[in-house]
């Protein structure tokens, strides 16, 4: 049987679940990949407990891996866009193929790093870059191929999911759930990556990519994060029969493509609307097989080596396969790749929910309402509820039907400017995912 050798670089979370994973199910593993998958060679800073590397080659140099010349496949688990796109573009230069959980890496330079790989005849796989252990980018690039995607919708970040999660349910504040979810590996080194939503932008943008055959454009994305989330708009949505969760969404309309990160008000009766905790859910809708729904662990060290390990068989499977015949990056032949308009938020229409605190006096409310009426916005619900003791605001919840943004945006400016309305308004997007 033919020996694939693997080089590790990053005994992180990740990494140390990948080698972990290779070593308990190697007889599986190399029965699917048709050839030997042998681990020669790991690049780590520092050991990692969990992990026995005693009979293999470790170097502490992570660049030594893709020096060593015996090194089929690099695994690049060290996260970044600095040192690990260094170490993928040298990697790719000395004609070895690369696997990589690294989203941000893939979203900022995946166009530059693709065509470095086409170049020297190598693949770059990143299935681990999005969703953890959901396959979706094999779902979209090949279960899905024979559609026209319409749009797609998904949360995308584990540890922003676990926050809400552990909000609603346990009633449990934002920094107590982050500081877990860091704990637990789930987090970003840079955990605002996660709570502003810029780790869902870089997932979106990839996903985008190969459901709409465009290149990767992570400047285009509209991104707000889960930060601003308060207690009572958990609950205030709950009341509603909604659930908050954070949205990464695309989806192409014939005059251009909405790509947008936010918090989002759900249908609680949707499926996606029940996925809790770390995992992740993504609906992806095609022309022809309708609503599709993949969901699983989005975070995690042995979910995210499963997909890790799933590209390393894929790229031990092709190597003896002819690489004009591969499947293409984003799923689509490069020069077939679209330039399609990204919208501008203001050209985006989706119904809100919105939070305000009103002067518990007599007429504020039908102020509120003349406003949006005069602006064309229908309420779908309105609750006003009881003021806090000692408080003389009270706070008043509207929904709303569906509106451009750029209405609402003029709405809300009128309505904060009202002397009986205390504060800013708090808007968040609702999406009923029909
Ligand atoms: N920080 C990421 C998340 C890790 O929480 O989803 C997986 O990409």
């Amino acid at each position: 049987m033919k020996t694939v050798k693997i080089g590790i670089c990053g005994l992180g979370t990740v990494g140390s679940g990948t080698f972990n994973v290779i070593a308990r199910n190697q007889a599986e593993i190399n029965a699917r990949a048709g050839c030997h998958i042998a681990i020669t060679h790991v690049g780590a800073r520092r050991d990692n407990p969990n992990t026995d590397t005693s009979e293999i080659m470790l170097s502490r140099d992570i660049f030594a891996v893709v020096n060593d010349p015996d090194i089929d496949i690099i695994v690049e688990l060290i996260g970044g866009t600095t040192v690990a796109k260094d170490l993928i573009m040298q990697a790719i230069a000395q004609g070895k193929h690369v696997v990589t959980a690294n989203k941000a890496l893939i979203a900022e330079f995946g166009s530059e790093i693709f065509a470095a790989a086409k170049a020297h005849g190598v693949a770059v796989a990143y299935e681990a870059a999005v969703a953890g252990g959901i396959p979706i980018i094999r779902a979209l690039r090949e279960g899905l191929s024979a559609n026209k995607i319409e749009w797609l919708a998904g949360i995308i970040n584990g540890t922003g999911n676990f926050i809400l999660t552990e909000m609603r349910d346990k009633s449990r504040t934002f920094e107590d759930v982050l500081t877990e979810a860091q704990a637990l590996g789930y987090a970003e080194a840079d955990p605002t990556f996660d709570v502003e939503g810029v780790d869902a932008a870089h997932k979106l943008v990839i996903l985008a990519s190969l459901a709409f055959g465009m290149p990767l454009q992570f400047d285009k994305v509209y991104c707000e994060g889960i930060s601003a989330i308060a207690p009572e708009d958990v609950r205030y949505a709950n009341e509603l029969g909604y659930r908050i969760k954070h949205l990464g969404i695309a989806r192409k309309h014939a005059h251009g493509i909405e790509l947008r990160v936010h918090p989002t008000l759900i249908p609680e009766r949707q499926l996606i609307a029940k996925v809790d905790g770390v995992d992740n859910a993504i609906l992806v809708h095609g022309d022809a097989v309708g609503s599709t729904l993949y969901c699983g662990p989005g975070a995690g060290s042995e979910p995210t080596a499963s997909a890790v390990i799933s590209d390393v068989i894929d790229l031990a499977r092709m190597l003896s396969a002819n690489p004009e015949n591969r499947v293409p990056y984003l799923g689509f032949v490069t020069n077939r790749l679209e330039n399609h308009t990204i919208l501008p938020m203001s050209d985006v229409e989706t119904s809100y929910y919105l939070r305000l605190s009103a002067a518990d006096k007599l007429g504020v409310l039908s102020k509120v309402t003349q406003i949006l009426s005069d602006l064309g916005i229908s309420i779908e619900a309105l609750i006003q509820k009881e003021p806090k003791e000692d408080q003389v605001e009270v706070p008043v919840i509207v929904l709303t039907n569906k509106v451009l943004e750029q209405k609402m945006n003029e709405a809300m400016h009128k309505i904060e400017a009202l002397d009986t309305v205390l504060g800013s308004v708090v808007r968040i997007r609702v999406e009923a995912l029909n």
